[in-house]
C-alpha cells in the first residue's frame, strides 16, 4: 500500500490496484503548484467534510476520472444536484465493503458547510480496511474521546491533523495517538495558511519524545504504508 501527499489534507492511497484520493485541495493551494490535477485519475474520492480546503478540486477531478465519491449523505445529495450521480453516501458509524476493501465512517468534531453555503451534514473521518491493513484518516477534527473507540482496531497508520487553529494541534494529536493506540502517524492540515504554520522540527521532536513515528511527507512525496 502506498500513499502520496498532495498538500493540506489531500492524499492518495493506492491499494489493491485502486486509487483512493482524499480531500482534494490542490489547484488553489499555492504550496501544491508542482501537482497537475489533470494527472490524477482516482477510482474513488473520499470527502471528510464540505470545506473548500477539502473539496476545491472535487468536481474537476471527479469529471476527469468518473471516480465514485465516498462521503456523508448530505454531500452525496449536493453532488447529485451538480450532476454527479455516482456518489456513495454514508453516515457516521456505518461501514461498507467496496471492491478495494471496507470503509467505515467515523465521528469528527468540526463543522461542514460547502463552499456555496449548502449544508454538508456532519464532518467525518474514515477507517479503511484493505490489504490486511487498517488505516485511520481523521479528517478535520478536535481531539475527542470517541477516538478511544478505535483503540481495538489495531491501526497500522493514522492520518491526523496537527496544524492547530482549525483542528487539533500537535499536543492534542499526540493524545489522539494514545486514544487510538497507533504509533505510526502521518501529519496533515498544517503550513497551508499562516494561522496553521508549524515548526516541523519542534513537532517532530515532541512526537519522538512520546515514542511516536511521525511522518511529514513533502508535497508529491510517496510513502509505503
Ligand atoms: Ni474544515
Ligand atoms: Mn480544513
Amino acid at each position: 500500500m502506498k500513499t502520496t501527499f498532495y498538500g493540506q489534507a489531500s492524499f492518495e492511497i493506492e491499494t489493491g490496484g485502486k486509487k483512493l484520493l482524499f480531500d482534494p485541495f490542490i489547484s488553489q493551494n499555492p504550496m501544491a503548484k508542482n501537482i497537475d490535477i489533470n494527472s490524477l485519475k482516482p477510482d474513488y474520492i473520499l470527502i471528510s467534510h464540505g470545506h473548500g480546503d477539502h473539496v476545491a478540486d472535487l468536481l474537476t477531478i471527479q469529471k476527469n476520472s468518473n471516480a465514485v465519491v465516498i462521503c456523508i449523505a448530505e454531500i452525496a445529495g449536493w453532488l447529485g444536484n451538480q450532476g454527479i450521480n455516482n456518489a456513495h453516501g454514508m453516515n457516521i458509524g456505518g461501514g461498507y465493503n467496496f471492491d478495494f476493501g471496507r470503509v467505515k465512517m467515523v465521528n469528527a468534531i468540526h463543522s461542514s458547510t460547502l463552499p456555496d453555503g449548502s449544508p454538508g451534514g456532519n464532518p467525518a473521518g474514515f477507517v479503511i480496511y484493505a490489504e490486511g491493513k487498517t488505516i485511520y484518516f481523521a479528517g478535520d477534527t478536535a481531539l475527542t474521546y470517541d477516538m478511544k473507540l478505535l483503540a481495538d482496531e489495531k491501526l497500522d497508520w493514522a492520518f491526523l491533523p496537527i496544524g492547530d487553529n482549525y483542528t487539533m494541534g500537535a499536543d492534542d494529536a499526540i493524545k489522539a495517538s494514545a486514544f487510538i493506540n497507533c504509533k505510526n502517524i502521518i501529519g496533515m492540515h498544517y503550513d497551508t495558511f499562516p494561522v496553521i504554520k508549524i515548526d516541523k522540527q519542534a513537532v517532530k521532536e515532541k512526537f519522538d519524545k512520546a515514542g511516536l513515528n511521525l511522518k511529514l511527507p513533502g508535497i508529491g512525496e510517496s510513502l509505503t504504508l
